[in-house]
């Protein structure tokens, strides 16, 4: 099950003017997420990469939505937070959806 949270309107704003693979960093509450714009949209998973603790938003994404790390080139899918590079590694994944022109971010509880 997806927990959505509305966000404020500058954050949409803020989001909008994301570029195509461009890597950013966002505060939620205690959350600290990498966010690119993708062409199917918004995605996003959890900043800190668990094999030693690396900022993705540092790394890269390429056209597919997937983030090499920029330590040690570690791959995740940013649409699932799985893998992308055979280390078995799951992390948190972020997914956006707009309705009623509010701009919403959700996880799986
Ligand atoms: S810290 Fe990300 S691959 Fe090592």
């Amino acid at each position: 099950m997806i927990e959505w949270h509305e966000l404020e309107e500058a954050t949409k704003i803020g989001l909008e003017n994301l570029q195509l693979f461009q890597l950013a960093r966002f505060q939620l509450d205690d959350r600290i997420i990498c966010i690119t714009r993708l062409e199917e949209g918004l995605f996003g998973i959890q900043n800190t990469c668990p094999h030693a603790g690396a900022q993705l938003h540092h790394g890269h994404c390429n056209r597919r939505g997937i983030i090499t790390c920029p330590l040690h080139g570690y791959k995740f899918d940013i649409k699932t937070g799985l893998s992308a590079d055979g280390n078995n590694y799951k992390i948190i994944n972020y997914q956006f959806k707009i309705e009623n022109e509010k701009l919403f971010i959700g996880w799986r509880k």
